[in-house]
């Protein structure tokens, strides 16, 4: 069987920074706030009009086409992990081969809904596909457009202070170099506390889910069969992310070392051994606590959160290509890229450079 390695890497942000102090045209808050509890400076929002979750990521793509040394056309399978696609339905993998002019239709093109693990379930499911040699070329991206869908007024400020826009891609291809590649990963679910971090609506749910109906925006009682979206829920702005960040915070803080360990002790390695670890930038707090419970040094941590904010599913796609920009990935290093998010859902990956 073949190894997999990453072959390029690209990252597209949007121009528009919005810093901490932006935010107070819209909601109560404050830079000191955000900063002690989320290590936040800024986030980049796309112009509305100007590009969506897709189309960020075809920008991203482009780049990590053109670094593999490939063409569009030479992609086999497009995996899109995003939790903000253009359209309820069909998904943004059929959106990015079109954009990028991919016209065979012999490809596949698969969504992921994993939320901030998106990115490392594809990569999971790409490697089983390239060590088999079932695909040579695979595209997998993750891409938001969170600032389309939060509530930025007071009532949110919990949430959305914490999201920025962006997207990141890679192409993944076979390696026979020795020992490279990518070498174990793990996922992981819990859907006990699905609702924990989520958006109920709109959907099908239908109230199903809540003790009282009204909770979910729905009047069960109604015998109206359309339940999507419902006025409640627009004049209740229920249509947005719901966090309980304390439940989340201290779940984060145990999976990802958890999950690192794991990928650690299954490849023969020890925290020592990583030459830089790339967590999913959920909260600069969540880091530190991270880098604290396996003893890491500055150095074997990645951290871009400051400047883009959480990017869900492009958050490791975009610190991979960063830390690449920066000199940080050299060639023979051990990389861990380990996320966590809702669902819940984790995982991790161990990457010989
Ligand atoms: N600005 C100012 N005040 C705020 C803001 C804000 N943006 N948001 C909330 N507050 C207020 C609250 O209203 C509350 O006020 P009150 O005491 O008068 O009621 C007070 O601050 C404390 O609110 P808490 O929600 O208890 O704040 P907490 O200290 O828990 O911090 C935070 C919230 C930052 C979300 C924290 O819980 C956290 O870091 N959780 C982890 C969640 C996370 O990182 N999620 C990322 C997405 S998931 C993922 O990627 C894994």
């Amino acid at each position: 069987m073949y190894k997999t390695k990453i072959a390029g890497v690209g990252k597209f942000i949007p121009e528009k920074v919005v810093t901490n102090k932006d935010l107070e045209q819209y909601m109560e808050t404050s830079d000191q706030w955000i900063r002690e509890r989320t290590g936040i400076e800024e986030r980049h929002w796309l112009k509305r009009g100007e590009d969506t979750s897709s189309t960020m990521a075809a920008k991203a793509a482009k780049d990590a086409i053109k670094m593999a040394g490939i063409e569009p056309e030479d992609v086999d399978f497009i995996i899109f992990a995003t939790l903000s696609p253009d359209y309820f339905f069909p998904g943004n993998g059929v959106m990015l081969q079109r954009h990028l002019g991919i016209t065979k239709t012999e490809i596949p093109a698969l969504d992921i809904r994993n939320q901030c693990s998106g990115f490392v379930y594809g990569l999971e499911v790409a490697d089983q596909f390239i060590k088999t040699g079932k695909y040579k070329n695979i595209l997998l991206v993750g891409a938001e457009y969170h600032s389309g869908g939060m509530d930025i007024s007071t009532r949110g400020r919990g949430i959305s202070v914490l999201f920025g826009d962006g997207a990141g891609a890679v192409i993944l291809q076979a390696t026979e170099e020795e020992g490279k590649g990518i070498l174990v990963t793990h996922i992981h679910s819990d859907g006990s506390q699905a609702e924990i971090l989520s958006a109920k609506n709109p959907g099908m749910h239908g109230g199903y889910y809540d003790e009282e109906a009204s909770e979910g925006g729905y009047d069960t009682n109604s015998d109206h069969p359309f339940v999507l979206v419902t006025e409640k829920m627009l004049n209740e702005s229920l249509i947005y992310p719901f966090m309980e960040g304390q439940a989340v915070f201290k779940t984060a803080v145990k999976k990802f070392p958890e999950v690192i360990r794991k990928a650690l002790a299954t490849s023969g390695y020890d925290t020592k051994d990583v030459n830089l670890v790339i967590p999913h930038q959920a909260n600069l707090r969540i880091s530190q606590f991270v880098q604290k419970i396996l003893r890491l040094r500055d150095d074997q941590m990645f951290n871009n959160i400051q400047k883009y904010g959480n990017t869900t599913a492009a958050s490791i796609p975009i610190a991979l290509t960063e830390a690449i920009e920066q000199g940080k990935v050299k060639d023979g290093d051990l990389l861990v890229i380990a996320a966590f998010g809702s669902g819940f859902t984790w995982g991790s990956a161990v990457i010989r450079w």
